[in-house]
């Protein structure tokens, strides 16, 4: 079992596990006099919600599992206000606990609501997406959607993140790939071994051991920017351009992020003397993902990537690589911009 310490202020604040069998004894934090434990699951892993909850009743805890509506329909005010009532009837108090299991929907729901009952109870994130688990719920921000997406939410960290590699062993291929984007994005901006590891064997590389790389890679860029206001931007490398083409053609998140980072290649070609664009589009292919945009109105595009977060008085700006593991925060110019999205077939 690997083990990668979120840390605030030079003191730990989460434990984040990652393996096959981290779903054993043990599996919550010592030192908190907890006798209740709430867990909120989506339908389809409801079995290692009652898998947990059997582990935690041979130690004497009472359990009570909840199921969240699927997909985002889980991330609402309205559920999270149902949950708070639920847990009020559970009677649970400080000192017990709140486990959230699921993909990223549900962990960023579960760590909202454990963040806010009763001000903050003690939150454990079991992640069981590749999405999930090497970016939801790793770095502490929680949300719900609220007439946009998560548009109400807190920086909070989670005690415990339980990454159980055998379940995402066992993934339908179609969430393998869309959080591989989410992780072969880590190697591009921080880990060239990542990089390798994807080159040498594709979507059958070692689920451990891709996974630890990038929540390494995460959690690191979260531990010297925990609220965002610097280096953690460099996480949006290819969401500038991929946010675009989500919004215009919803098309999956991982699949515009792939599209997205083909661009951001050709941007940083273009004004970052990044010599690798060809070798990263190889892979991003290589790897079940799109390099091409769906048809779509570049107008609409050039539109939805000025209302992206990233954007400031001085202009559009882009996470842009100098090279794999050197990434720059660059204002780019509308040249820069047409090369980009040109290299995706937007034009
Ligand atoms: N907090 C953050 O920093 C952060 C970062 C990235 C994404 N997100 C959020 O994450 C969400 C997307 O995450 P996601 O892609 O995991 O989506 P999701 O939670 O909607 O899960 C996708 C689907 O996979 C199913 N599923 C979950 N585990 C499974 C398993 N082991 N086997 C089979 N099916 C399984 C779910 O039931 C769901 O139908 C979005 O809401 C996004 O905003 C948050
Ligand atoms: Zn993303």
């Amino acid at each position: 079992m690997e083990r990668i310490l979120i840390r605030a202020a030079d003191s730990a604040v989460s434990e984040i596990r990652i393996g096959p069998d981290v779903l054993g004894q043990n599996l919550l934090p010592m030192g908190q006099a907890r006798r209740r434990v709430a867990i909120v699951s989506q339908p389809s892993v409801n079995p290692v919600a009652m898998r947990i909850a059997s582990i935690l009743e041979d130690e004497g805890l009472e359990c009570a599992i909840r199921l969240l509506p699927d997909r985002e329909a889980a991330k609402t005010l309205q559920v999270a206000e149902d949950c708070f009532l639920w847990m009020n009837e559970l009677a649970l108090t400080r000192s017990d606990t709140l486990i959230a299991v699921g993909g990223g929907a549900a962990t960023d729901v579960g760590g909202f609501i454990g963040a806010t009952y009763l001000r903050g109870i003690e939150t454990v994130l079991v992640p069981t997406t590749m999405l999930g688990a090497v970016d939801a719920a790793i770095g502490g921000k929680t949300a719900v959607n609220i007439g946009g997406k998560n548009l109400a939410g807190v920086f909070s960290h989670p005690a415990r993140v339980l990454v159980a590699t055998d379940i995402l062993e066992e993934l339908p291929i179609e969430l393998l790939i869309e959080g591989t984007a989410e992780a072969v994005k880590a190697g591009f901006i921080a880990d060239e071994g990542l990089i390798e590891l994807y080159e040498e064997h594709g979507l059958k590389a070692p689920i451990t051991d891709v996974v630890i790389r990038a929540v390494r890679v995460k959690a690191g860029v979260v531990n010297e920017d925990f609220t965002e206001r610097g280096r953690r931007a460099i996480l949006n490398y290819g969401h500038t351009v991929g946010h675009a083409i989500e919004h215009v053609t919803k098309i999956p998140h991982g699949h515009a992020v792939a599209i997205g980072m083909v661009a951001a290649g050709a941007a940083s070609a273009a004004v970052a003397g990044f010599s690798e664009a060809p070798r990263q589009q190889r892979l991003i292919e290589q790897l079940g993902l799109p390099v091409i945009a769906p048809a779509a109105d570049p107008e609409e595009i050039r539109a939805a990537m000025k209302l992206d977060k990233k954007r400031d008085e001085s202009g559009l700006r882009m996470v842009l690589l100098e090279s794999f593991g050197k990434p720059v925060v660059m204002t780019v110019d509308p040249t820069t911009v047409h090369a980009a999205l040109s290299a995706v077939g937007i034009e």
